[in-house]
Parts: C-alpha cells; sequence; structure tokens
C-alpha cells in the first residue's frame, strides 16, 4: 500500500529518496514519483512500474534542500503518471505526497469546482493538494491552510507537503502510518514506516492522529487543532529494520525457513520452565474474566485466529473469531462482557484499526502484533509482540505461526496448562523437517504447477491449514483455490472436480483422518488428483508426504509450511514475482 518518504537539509536526495522507497516497496505499488524543492521552486518526476523506472528519469545529483517520495498502490484512479504523487494543486503552489483515502473526496471536488478549480487526475489526494492551495489563496499562512484542511478531510492520511517559494517540509497524520526522524547532521526526515530513515536518523517519533506541523533542518514543529505540542523521541535498534536475504533467493523463503525461530522465540519469550507463564498477569485476568473472547484479523491473520479460537474452545474458554472488516458491520451478537485480540502482522491494518474505533475506551484490547509501535499496539489496551522480526515478501508466512503459537500459549497460560510450550517446540522441529525436504515439495509443484484450481481440505484444526495453504496459492501463484472441510465438500463443491484438478488433503488427526480419507476417495473417483500431506501417527502407504507427528491441534504448523513451500514454489515455476505479488500489498492501509 503506498508509501510515503520525506526530508529537508543538506542531502544528495535522489539516492535518498529512490532508496527509502525501495525499502517501502515490500508495502506493493504501481507506480512511484517525487519531488525536490529548489530555491522555491519544485521539480516532479513520476513513472509507471518499479521504482527502477523512477530512477532512470531522475538526473543524478539533482540539487535541493528538500524532497517528499512516494509509492502508490491505486484506490482512486487507474495506475497513470497523471495520478503518481506527488499530486500538485492546479496552481502548481501545493506539492504533495498521500498515504490513505478520503472518503468526502467527491464531495469536496464538487466544492473547488464551484470556485473555479480544475483537477488533472481522479485521485483524491489532489483534492487536498487543492484545499490547502483555497486556503492560501485565501491569505492563510501554510500551517494554517492546512489545519483547515484537515477539518475538512474526512478519511484516513499520511501527508508530507511541499510549497512553492516556502521553504520547509510540512506534514499531516490521521489515521495512517507516519514516522519522523531526527537526522544525523542538519537533516529532518519522515516516512511510511521506519525502515527508510534508518541510516540517515538517529531518534525517532510517531505522531498521534490530529498531528500536523513543520520539518526544518534544524527542528521538528508539532501542532493539534492549532496548539504547539512537544514530540518525545527515542532511538530505535538498527537491526530490527535490515533488509538482508542472508543468501536466500526471496524474502518469502528466508520466512518460510525462519518459521521454526520464530515458534521457539514465541516460547522463550512467553514461557519459563521454572516460573511458568509470562503473560503480563492483566491480560490474563481480563481474559479469564471474559464472558467471550472475540478474535479479529484479516487475511492470514484471520486464519491464525480461526485456528487460535479453535483451540481456545477446546481449552475450555468461549472464543469467537470474525473477519475484521466483516465485524464493524454489527451484524454478530456482543456478549456482555468480550475481551477483543486483534492479531496482526504489520499492526497497521485499516479494517483492524476501524475494529479499535468501535472497541476503543472500553479497556478490553489485546494486540498480537509483530511491528513495533504500531497504530495497533499503540491504540489496544494491551500487546503481545510476535517477535518474529521484520518481514519482507509480501505474503505472511513466519507471522502466521508466531501469532498461532501465542493464541495457543495464552489458552495454555489461562488453564495452567505447562504441555503447550513442549508441544509447540515439537511442533517447530516438525515444521524444520518440512522445510528440510522442500525438494519433495518442488517435485510436487512440477508436477502440477500448469493447473488452474486446486483444492485444499481437512477436517478439525486440518481444515484451518486447508485456508491458509489455499490463501498462499491465491496470492503468490495466482491459482484459484478453495479450502473446505472435508464433509462439506459432497454439498457443493464437488460439481468442481475434473479430470486432474488437484486435490491436497492435511491429515493431522487420526481420529479424523479416516472420514477425510473417504472424502478424498469420492474426488478422486471423480477425477481429482489427490496428494494426502499426513503426520506420521496418521499416515497410510500411498501418502503423498509424511511429517513428524506433533500433538494433533499443532499439526496445522507442519501443515501451514508445507502450503507455504508448495504456493513458494508453484510461483516460481510460473514464473512470478514470490515476493511482491500482483495487486496485493503487505500493509493494508485502506479500507
Ligand atoms: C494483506 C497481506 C496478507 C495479510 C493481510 C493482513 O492482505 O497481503 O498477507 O495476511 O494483509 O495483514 P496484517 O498485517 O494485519 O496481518
Amino acid at each position: 500500500m503506498c508509501g510515503i518518504v520525506g526530508a529537508i537539509g543538506p542531502m544528495d536526495y535522489k539516492p535518498f529518496l529512490t532508496g527509502g522507497l525501495r525499502k517501502l516497496d515490500y508495502r506493493g505499488y504501481d507506480s512511484s514519483g517525487l519531488a525536490f524543492w529548489n530555491d522555491g521552486k519544485i521539480s516532479l518526476y513520476r513513472a509507471l512500474g518499479s521504482v527502477d523506472n523512477l530512477a532512470s528519469i531522475v538526473p543524478d545529483r539533482h540539487p535541493g534542500s528538500a524532497g517528499i517520495a512516494h509509492t502508490r498502490w491505486a484506490t482512486h484512479g487507474g495506475v497513470s503518471v497523471e495520478n503518481a504523487h506527488p499530486q500538485r494543486s492546479w496552481d502548481k503552489k501545493v506539492y504533495l505526497v498521500h498515504n490513505g483515502v478520503i472518503d468526502n473526496f467527491e464531495e469536496l471536488r464538487a466544492w473547488l469546482r464551484e470556485r473555479d478549480f480544475s483537477f488533472r487526475s481522479d485521485t483524491d489526494t489532489e483534492i487536498i493538494a487543492s484545499l490547502i492551495a483555497y486556503y492560501l489563496s485565501e491569505g492563510e499562512r501554510p500551517l494554517t491552510a492546512i489545519k483547515k484542511t484537515m477539518e475538512r478531510l474526512d478519511g484516513s492520511y499520511a501527508l508530507a507537503i511541499l510549497f512553492s517559494g516556502i521553504p520547509g517540509l510540512y506534514f499531516a497524520k490521521n489515521k495512517s502510518p507516519l514516522v519522523i526522524g531526527l537526522g544525523i547532521e542538519r537533516i529532518n526526515c519522515l516516512a511510511s514506516d521506519y525502515a527508510p530513515l534508518m541510516d540517515v536518523c538517529s531518534d525517532f517519533t510517531a505522531p498521534e492522529d490530529g498531528t500536523y506541523g513543520l520539518l526544518t533542518g534544524n527542528a521538528v514543529f508539532a501542532f493539534r487543532g492549532g496548539k504547539n505540542i512537544p514530540l518525545s523521541f527515542e532511538p530505535r535498534n538498527r537491526e530490527d529494520y535490515t533488509f538482508d536475504l542472508e543468501g536466500y533467493p526471496h524474502f518469502m523463503l528466508k520466512e518460510i525457513a525462519e518459521g521454526p525461530k520464530v515458534i521457539r522465540h514465541a516460547v522463550s519469550a512467553n514461557f519459563d520452565a521454572k516460573t511458568g507463564y509470562l503473560f503480563e498477569q492483566s491480560i490474563i485476568s481480563s481474559l479469564r474474566a471474559a464472558d467471550e473472547i472475540v478474535l479479529l484479523g484479516c487475511g492470514s491473520s484471520h486464519y491464525a485466529a480461526e485456528a487460535g479460537a479453535a483451540y481456545l474452545n477446546r481449552s475450555g474458554f468461549r472464543a469467537v473469531s470474525y473477519i475484521a472488516s466483516e465485524w464493524i458491520h454489527g451484524l454478530y451478537p456482543r456478549s456482555r462482557k468480550p475481551v477483543y485480540v486483534l492479531i496482526s502482522q504489520s499492526g497497521e491494518t485499516a479494517d483492524l484499526i476501524s475494529c479499535l474505533d468501535l472497541i476503543d475506551g472500553e479497556g478490553r484490547s489485546v494486540a498480537i502484533v509483530n511491528a513495533k509501535d504500531s497504530t495497533i499496539a499503540r491504540r489496544s489496551d494491551h500487546v503481545i509482540y510476535i517477535g518474529a522480526g521484520l518481514e519482507v515478501a509480501v505474503a505472511s508466512t513466519k507471522s502466521f505461526l508466531g501469532q498461532l503459537a501465542i493464541l495457543m500459549l495464552l489458552a495454555g497460560a489461562l488453564r495452567h496448562d505447562d504441555a503447550v510450550p513442549l508441544k509447540l517446540l515439537d511442533a517447530a522441529t516438525s515444521v524444520e523437517e518440512v522445510i528440510r525436504r522442500k525438494s519433495e515439495i518442488d517435485t510436487l509443484a512440477s508436477e502440477c504447477y500448469t493447473a488452474r484450481d486446486a483444492f485444499f481440505v481437512g477436517r478439525g484444526m486440518d481444515y484451518f491449514a486447508s485456508e491458509e495453504s489455499s490463501l498462499k496459492l491465491k496470492e503468490i501463484a495466482y491459482v484459484h483455490s478453495e479450502a473446505y472441510p472435508g464433509g462439506e465438500l459432497k454439498h457443493g463443491p464437488i460439481a468442481l472436480i475434473e479430470e486432474g484438478v488437484p486435490v491436497f488433503a492435511f491429515i493431522g488427526n487420526p481420529e479424523l483422518g479416516k472420514a477425510l480419507r473417504s472424502n478424498v476417495q469420492e474426488m478422486m473417483a471423480r477425477g481429482a488428483a489427490s496428494y494426502i500431506v499426513s503426520s506420521s501417527s496418521s499416515a497410510r502407504e500411498g501418502d503423498g508426504f509424511v511429517y513428524p507427528a506433533v500433538d494433533p491441534s499443532f499439526a496445522v504448523f507442519p501443515e501451514v509450511a508445507f502450503g507455504q513451500l508448495l504456493a513458494y514454489s508453484l510461483s516460481l515455476r510460473r514464473g512470478l514475482n514470490v515476493d511482491k505479488p500482483r495487486n496485493l500489498a503487505k500493509s493494508v492501509t485502506v479500507n
């Protein structure tokens, strides 16, 4: 999703801005652009496709004493140079980059048209630039023009703004991520996350919603509602934000390989063999006191929530999981004393933040997130960090394993069950074995990479592994894939089975294996090419892939590792961009 970078002060801007955009490109984008401020004049460059395309049209050592840059993931208006950012006001007084979505932009555009404003793009962002320009034309100074514009905007935005003829790098923030960094040598910077700033900044702050202000080379001034507000800056650990493939060909493969480490870290960070569980006591007490634990997430995080809710139920606690973007519509019953667990790798997912908007103030939210100090982490009443380290590939892999491990540990802590950490350590070993046998999964991928459709099936907890594996196939390999509980196949989906359609069946629970094998037989009788992935305690002769058995509730871990590697291999075979699949973004900051 869109990413912004900006800086002010003496520096070589082209490498800083384009390098910064590359560090944000994990967010997903389809065009990019930048603008330099030099002696009051602003020069603008924009290109479709990769940041390399942008770099190729920007002169080296371009003069400038401030700059802003952007990667755009199209929302309002198609992918075109005119819709790329920076956007400018018609009079070319205001140039800005924007991450977020303005909900009332049509109404504002009509209002501006009545005042003789014209527009070059279809974007909501151009409306912001024009509104600021309108207030400037009314005689307001830049900070007041920004404040008045913010009062008119409904929606989310992180903005970096330059004014023709007026020095300074201006910013505004509401509901979209923004980090400000104090530079090492008379420069100050801002960006959508810390990564682009780590080489040039020492201390950082993430301003609250509603903040706007001004960066100069020597100072940062922040305001809320017209009042000057202090910002507190803190250092960050550089290693948490470094991108290094460490010899792997892709980040996705590196991150799958880190899965076992992430599970073990979840155990060691939250459990001590001598003293027991280490979660904050207040989290455990509020979960115990809840009449319902409501787990919310999107994408992979939603599937982790589903599996976690099932395990919590099995452990004797009432838990339900919902897709965050659906829960907000109020269709589901709300119990008297719920606790909400918000699950997110990025901690910036707008659909989940919308849930927080409804929950805020109740003192009942627990975030399970990976990205430190992200919006969801800061806004929730309690936070448990996954500690998976930076995840760069767009499709979540190691974070899913970490999220589920933490949910299972919470269930263990709630019922004083010290066996859970041991079962998780077994699961980590089993995942390691799946990864070690990647070449077998590559061979399988070579046999089915031309398939247009695929099915993943499972029963009980294994069904959740099917869902997550199926999502991976869609995201990375662009294969139409469905996940079904085994028993449900005959109620419709079986009509889709044709000669050679691959069906992947997960059996981690020997007790459920018999029924699932019958379902697979029914599919095979209609021509499906079945492939059974089973645990060593459920395996039968002829199964395609047998992984070391773990407690059946924990089989999701090795099964999902299998699904991740299968999607990875199929994606490569199909010649696709594994780390940056089309149309997807890592940090989905729009609803
Ligand atoms: C995007 C990503 C998915 C991810 C989902 C939720 O759609 O492409 O891989 O699962 O967002 O993200 P979160 O950061 O909230 O876990």
